[in-house]
C-alpha cells in the first residue's frame, strides 16, 4: 500500500526498521552452526576437534621453536604505518544503527523519536516532527532541556535548497548588566538569579506557524508527551547519573527534592523507576490547547506566574522580560559551499551558535582531505590528527571573540571566508610541528557547559531539521517551578564575567559580557549538510557537550564527508580535542599508543579526555538514497532512531 496522508497503515508497515550492523562489527557471536552440529552427533565432532587442536599445537610449536624471539617481539610492535582498523576500538554494542528508506528521527529518547515518526506518518513535515520530539525530550530529559530553557534550530527546505535558522536561545533579563555577577560569579550558576528569559516556547510556536506543514494541529504535537508524563516513563541511566552528580543540590533544594525524590523509595530516582510528571503535564496541556501559546507563556497568566515566582525569589526575570522576548528567524543563515571539493553545502546558525567555528574546521580540513580520501589515514596517519588539532587551535582561539557586537560580526565574516580557509589550510599543511602559542590568535577562556540535547529529523519531502536545546548545566538553575513543573535554565552562566579570570588566569571575553536582552554564546552547532546540486540532505547532526561540541561535530563530519565512514563508525570513533585554552590535546581512550607517541613527537601535550564527552545524534544519507541514523553510545539513555521504510 502506498503511503498517503490519512491512510491507516498496518502495524507491519509502521514498525521501526532497526537493522543491526553485521554481527561481527558489533562484537556479537553468531549462534548459527551450533544447531547443525548437535543434530549430527556430538562425539564425532569432539573427536575431530581434539584432532584439529593437536595438529594446530604441533604446527605452532614448530614455528615458535624456529623463529628467533627478537623477530617475534618485533612483529608484536607495529609501526604507525601498519596500524589498521583492528588497532582501534571496535564499534560499541551500546548504540544502534538504523536504516530507513525515506524518513528518520533521532533524539535522546526512543519514545520521543517515535512520537516524531508518528507525526511524519500522519503527513506532518520535519518541522512538525522536530517540535513534537523536542517537547517530549524536554518533558522526559528535564536534566538537559525543556520549556524552561532555549535552543537553536536549523531548518532545511528541500524545494528551495535553502537553510534558515531559528534562534530561541535565552536572553539576559533587563535588570542585568556586565557588573551583575562580578562580586558573586556563583549566582550565575545556580539559583533564581542565574535564570535567563526562556526561549523554547516562542521558538516552537514561531517554527510551527511559519514552517509547519499545516496538516497537523498544534495540540497534536504536544499531547503525546502529556500522555507520557501522566502515565509515567522509566527513568534513564542518564537521569540517575545526573541526579547523583548534583545529589546534595537536589536534596537541599525543596523545589527539586519534591519532584526528583521517588516518594516510594525516599531516594533520588534510579534507572527504570517510573517518573510521572502531572504538574508539567498540566502546563503543557494548557499550552497545547491555547490558540496562542506564545501569548499565554510570554504575556498571559503563565507569564504572570513565572515572573512572580522568579522575581519573588530574588531572581532578575520580570514580566517585561517575557513580554519583550522574541525568537529570531534568520533566512540568510551562514552557508559554506564546496566542502571537500564536492557540491556540499554546510549550514547552521550565526552566533550565539558555535556553528561558524565548526564549519571553519570542516572547511579547512576538507581542503587537505577532500571527498574520497583514503580511510586508512584515520587509522595510521598521525599527520591527519596533527593537522586537525592545529586547525582546532585556530578555530577555538577565534571562538573567544564571538558573542554580540561588531567585533563578533567581524570574526563571523572571517570564519566564513573561503580565502581564510585556504590561508589556514596552507599554514597547517606546512607546519609539521606545534607552533608557538602566539601563532594561533587570541588567548581567552572559552565557555560552555553540558545539559543539552539534540534532535534531528528528515522528512519524506527531503526537508530537515537540526535542533539543539538546553537548560545549560545539568538541571539548569537547580530550581523547578512547583506550580508549573518547569525546570529553569541557568543560562546566565554562559556569559563571560568581567574580572572573573578563569582557572588558567586569562581575561574573559568582552564580546560575551552580560548585556540586557542579549543572548550568551554557546557551542551548540545544529547543522545540515546538503548537496547543492541535487538539493538532497547528506547529513543532519548535532551534539550535546559544551565546548567539545565543536571538535566532535567537525571530526564526525570529516569522517563521513571526506573518508566515507558510516554514521556509526564516525560517531563511535575516539575523539581528539584541543580548545586552545588549555593548550593540552585531549584524546579519548582507544587511541593507539603509537599514535599518541607520534603526536607527542610533533609537540602536542597529550592527556586522556575525562568525562563528559560530547554526544552526537546524526542522520546520514547513503549512496543508495536511504537514511542511516545513529545515536551516541557515550550517553546512557534509551535511544533508538525511528523512521519508516516506504
Ligand atoms: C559595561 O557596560 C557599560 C554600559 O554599557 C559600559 O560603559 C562599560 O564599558 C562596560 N564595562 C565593561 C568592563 O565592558
Ligand atoms: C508520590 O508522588 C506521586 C507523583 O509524583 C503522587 O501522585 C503521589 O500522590 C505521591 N504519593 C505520596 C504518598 O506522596
Ligand atoms: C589506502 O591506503 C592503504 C594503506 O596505505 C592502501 O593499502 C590502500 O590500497 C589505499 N586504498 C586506496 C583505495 O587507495
Ligand atoms: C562509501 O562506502 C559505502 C559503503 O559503506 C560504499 O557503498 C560507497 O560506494 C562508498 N562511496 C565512495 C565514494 O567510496
Ligand atoms: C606542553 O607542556 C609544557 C610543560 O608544561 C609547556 O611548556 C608547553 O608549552 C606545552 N606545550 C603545548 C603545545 O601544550
Amino acid at each position: 500500500m502506498a503511503y498517503k496522508q490519512g491512510y491507516c497503515l498496518s502495524d507491519r508497515e509502521m514498525a521501526t526498521t532497526i537493522k543491526l550492523e553485521d554481527d561481527n562489527r558489533l562484537g556479537l557471536d553468531s549462534p548459527t552452526g551450533i544447531h547443525d552440529a548437535r543434530k549430527k552427533g556430538l562425539p564425532w565432532l569432539i573427536a575431530a576437534l581434539i584432532g584439529a587442536i593437536f595438529v594446530l599445537l604441533l604446527i605452532l610449536l614448530f614455528f615458535v621453536l624456529r623463529v628467533p624471539t627478537d623477530d617475534l617481539l618485533k612483529s608484536r610492535h607495529k609501526s604507525l604505518a601498519d596500524l589498521s582498523r583492528s588497532d582501534w576500538p571496535a564499534l560499541s554494542p551500546k548504540s544502534l544503527i538504523a536504516t530507513f528508506k525515506k524518513v528518520a528521527v533521532v533524539s535522546d529518547n526512543g519514545l520521543c523519536s517515535e512520537i516524531g515518526r508518528s507525526i511524519l506518518l500522519r503527513g506532518g513535515n520535519a518541522i512538525d516532527a522536530a517540535i513534537a520530539t523536542s517537547v517530549c525530550i524536554g518533558g522526559l530529559n528535564s536534566h538537559s532541556c525543556g520549556i524552561g530553557g532555549g535552543g537553536l534550530m536549523t531548518v532545511y527546505l528541500a524545494d528551495q535548497k535553502k537553510c534558515l535558522t531559528i534562534d530561541a536561545r535565552e536572553t539576559a533579563p533587563l535588570a542585568t548588566n556586565n557588573q551583575t555577577f562580578v562580586n558573586n560569579p556563583k549566582d550565575a550558576f545556580t539559583g533564581y538569579k542565574s535564570i535567563a528569559t526562556p526561549g523554547e516556547v516562542h521558538g516552537f510556536w514561531t517554527a510551527f506557524k511559519r514552517y509547519g506543514s499545516g496538516r497537523i494541529a498544534w495540540q497534536d504535537l504536544i499531547m503525546p508527551t502529556v500522555a507520557h508524563l501522566r502515565a509515567g516513563v522509566p527513568a534513564t541511566k542518564l537521569m540517575e547519573t545526573n541526579l547523583n552528580l548534583v545529589k546534595s543540590n537536589i536534596e537541599n533544594e525543596p523545589t527539586m527534592r519534591a519532584f526528583f525524590i521517588n516518594n516510594v523509595t525516599g531516594e533520588l530516582y534510579k534507572e527504570g523507576e517510573i517518573m510521572k510528571n502531572p504538574v508539567l503535564a498540566d502546563t503543557l496541556q494548557r499550552l497545547a490547547t491555547s490558540s496562542d501559546p506564545a501569548k499565554l507563556f510570554y504575556t498571559g497568566d503563565v507569564a504572570q506566574q513565572i515572573a512572580a515566582e522568579i522575581y519573588g525569589n530574588d531572581g532578575f526575570l520580570t514580566k517585561q522580560d517575557l513580554e519583550q522576548y522574541r525568537s529570531i528567524v534568520d533566512e540568510a543563515a551562514p552557508l559554506t559551499t564546496g566542502i571537500g571539493g564536492e557540491n556540499i553545502g554546510l549550514c547552521g546558525p550565526k552566533p550565539p551558535s558555535g556553528f561558524v567555528v565548526t564549519q571553519f574546521l570542516v572547511a579547512v580540513m576538507s581542503k587537505l582531505y577532500p571527498k574520497g580520501s583514503n580511510e586508512s589515514k584515520l587509522y595510521n596517519d598521525d599527520e591527519f590528527y596533527h593537522r586537525f588539532v592545529e586547525a582546532q587551535k585556530y578555530g577555538y582561539a577565534l571562538r573567544t571573540q564571538l558573542g554580540h557586537g561588531p567585533a563578533s560580526d567581524k570574526t563571523v565574516e572571517k570564519l566564513l571566508d573561503p580565502a581564510f580557509h585556504t590561508e589556514i589550510a596552507d599554514k597547517i599543511s606546512k607546519a609539521d610541528k606545534v607552533q608557538p602559542e602566539s601563532e594561533y590568535g587570541a588567548h581567552l577562556p572559552p565557555s560552555g557547559k553540558h545539559g543539552t540535547s539534540h534532535i534531528g529529523v528528515v522528512d519524506a519531502a527531503g526537508n530537515a531539521v537540526s535542533f539543539t536545546t538546553s537548560v545549560n548545566n545539568v538541571f539548569g538553575s537547580h530550581r523547578r517551578s512547583p506550580t508549573l513543573g518547569i525546570v529553569w535554565n541557568d543560562q546566565m552562566d554562559d556569559f563571560s564575567i568581567p574580572g572573573a579570570k578563569n582557572f588558567y588566569g586569562f581575561e574573559p571575553s568582552e564580546a560575551n559580557f552580560v548585556s540586557p536582552g542579549v543572548r550568551p554564546m554557546s557551542s551548540m552547532s545544529p547543522l545540515v549538510a546538503f548537496d547543492t546540486v541535487t538539493g538532497k540532505v547528506r547529513v543532519v547532526a548535532g551534539a550535546a557537550g559544551g565546548s567539545k561540541i565543536i571538535s566532535t561535530m567537525s571530526q564526525f563530519l570529516l569522517h563521513v564527508l571526506s573518508f566515507n565512514q558510516t554514521v556509526k563508525d564516525a560517531i563511535d570513533f575516539p575523539r581528539i580535542h584541543n580548545q586552545f585554552t588549555p593548550l593540552d590535546t585531549n584524546y579519548e581512550e582507544g587511541f593507539p599508543t603509537d599514535m599518541i607517541e607520534a603526536l607527542k613527537k610533533r609537540g602536542h601535550n597529550m592527556t586522556v579526555m575525562g568525562f563528559p564527552f560530547a554526544t552526537i545524534q546524526a542522520i546520514v544519507r547513503q549512496a543508495d538514497g536511504s537514511l542511516e541514523a545513529s545515536n551516541d553510545h557515550r550517553r546512557p539513555v534509551y535511544m533508538n532512531p525511528a523512521g519508516y521504510k516506504r
